[in-house]
């Protein structure tokens, strides 16, 4: 039992955020995603929940295979009844039902009682299991219910054919300790808790979702309901990267995941852009901080050695590598890794001047680009080039085979090529391909605006690969295909100059 149950509910408790709302293509494309991440449960959606909902269920279960597929339900017949409709196409479906065991839930939203409760839980379980198999209960409001009668439930429910528990901690409660405790009381107090996986589901009121679902799973609980981003509720569930994450990088947990925690910051970003929902800056694991490294005394000792500030290799999460972001707290150290990135050495003397200037203009500004490097060092990245863009021609538009024209300097000597393409970018670098006579491979090309409206600045970064190093070139013109070729000549001109290996 060391294997730690991913159940991601991004497209239900995720989708349920204003503004979130997803159309059924997007459903799928992001269902898609989390089979390739390798989730082990999809929650779907909740299908008597609207039209809308059902469709997704049934379009999510017929274009996703590997995961579980899961829809949920009230303890109402008709919900259960909806629910399996939508799963018929799932290879393999799940219904996940339940009802609210806590006093606030069984006195004030249900106007009910502790005993009609437990049989109104039984009833939706063995109703369930006429039309699937796996079948899940949750306890609505676990985190605040007493334990003595959530265990009772919680055998009652398995004794029915429940094949999972879920544990909710349903407003966000509980601390860690003790919700630690309330997984042990039910492995210690329900007689036939091995019959079932325990599943915990942790809200973030308090900031406390990874932490609370983490100590579930050091006393026992084998599935984690997670979404990505930690989008949700009110302040959102247990974020997906987070508990993958903590798994992976600590080794006190028993348990593993199947999750291919490369494609997380894909995944993340997929979301958070078919959601409109930004991730804030310095969340864990996927912020746009998350491995960037800002004052002197850190940027120096990542530079060292990573693993002077950084416990995860961001390399494992898909992330390129370390940010050294320049700022005023940056030291030499940063300072000189970026130039020689851009492909200029300074050292001692040399590094101090630029620094002092450096200093001067980090002042001014929150942080300093690329491009304001260049204008610092008095250069702009063509200077003194081996290599340098004489002449473009591109013909494009409809009906016309886009087709470019480039004319080199190379060494002081000036070379030609023409190529077709399937746009002009494509063609114009084919005709720079062609003239350099040696393999490289562009992993990277983005063109960014500067100012707004038709006449804008498009600032062009190109990453390169060759001689076994990465090379960047940058540029900046009212011509966005001018500024790509200079971007690449600019990175193919530092890859030329280089020693190779
Ligand atoms: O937070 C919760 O209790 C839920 C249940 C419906 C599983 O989302
Ligand atoms: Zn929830």
């Amino acid at each position: 039992m060391n294997k730690l149950f991913i159940f991601d509910t991004t497209l239900r408790d995720g989708e349920q955020v204003p503004g979130c709302q997803l159309n059924t293509i997007e459903k799928i494309e992001v269902a898609r995603a989390l089979e390739a991440l390798g989730v082990d449960v999809i929650e779907a959606g909740f299908p008597v929940s609207s039209p809308g909902d059902f469709d997704a269920v049934v379009e999510i279960a017929r274009a996703v295979k590997d995961p579980v597929i899961c829809a949920l339900t009230r303890a109402v017949e008709k919900d259960i009844e909806v629910a399996a409709e939508a799963l018929k196409a799932a290879r393999r479906g799940r219904i996940h039902t339940g009802i609210g065991t806590s006093p606030y839930h069984i006195f004030n939203k249900l106007k009910s009682n502790p005993d009609e409760i437990l049989e109104r839980a039984v009833k939706a379980v063995k109703y369930a299991k006429r039309f699937v198999e796996d079948v899940e209960f949750y306890a609505e409001d676990a985190g605040r219910s007493e334990n003595e009668y959530l265990a009772k439930v919680i055998e009652a429910v398995i004794a029915a054919g429940a094949t999972v528990v879920n544990i909710p901690d349903t407003t966000g409660y509980c601390l860690p300790q003790e919700y630690g405790e309330k997984i042990l009381y039910l492995v210690n107090n329900v007689k036939n808790i091995d019959q079932a996986v325990i599943s915990t589901h942790c809200h973030n009121d308090l900031g406390m979702a990874t932490a609370n679902s983490l100590a579930g799973v050091m006393n026992g609980a084998r599935q984690v309901e997670v979404t990505i981003n930690g989008i949700g509720e009110r302040a959102g569930n247990t974020s997906l990267e987070e508990v993958v994450m903590a798994v992976k990088t600590r080794k006190n947990f028993p348990v593993s995941t199947t999750v291919n925690s490369k494609l997380i910051l894909e995944t993340s970003r997929l979301v958070s852009s078919l959601m409109n929902m930004p991730v804030q800056p310095n969340k864990a694991i996927v912020g746009r901080n998350a491995f960037a490294h800002s004052s002197g005394i850190h940027q120096d000792g990542v530079l060292k050695d990573r693993e002077n500030y950084e416990i995860i290799d961001p390399a494992d999460v898909g992330v390129d590598e370390s940010a050294i972001v320049l700022t005023a707290r940056s030291g030499r150290a940063a300072l000189k890794h970026h130039l020689d990135r851009l492909g200029y050495r300074y050292e001692n003397g040399s590094l101090d001047e630029v620094y002092t200037r450096f200093l001067t203009m980090a002042d001014k500004k929150k942080q300093v680009t690329d491009v304001d490097l260049l204008l610092l060092i008095g250069r702009d990245s063509a200077s003194g080039a081996r290599l340098s863009l004489k002449l473009l021609q591109v013909l494009a538009g409809m009906s016309t085979v886009p087709m470019a024209t480039v004319h080199l300097m190379m060494d002081g000597e000036e070379k030609a090529e023409t190529a077709e393409g399937n746009g002009p970018f494509d063609a114009a670098f084919k005709a720079v391909t062609r003239l350099i006579d040696e393999p490289f491979e562009v992993d990277e090309f983005l063109i960014q605006a500067i100012t707004r409206g038709s006449d804008d600045v498009g600032k062009v970064h190109v990453r390169v690969k060759g001689r076994g190093r990465i090379f960047y070139g940058f540029s900046a013109d009212t011509d966005i295909v001018t500024a790509s070729v200079r971007a690449l000549v600019d990175a193919l001109n530092k890859m030329i100059s280089s020693n190779g290996r």
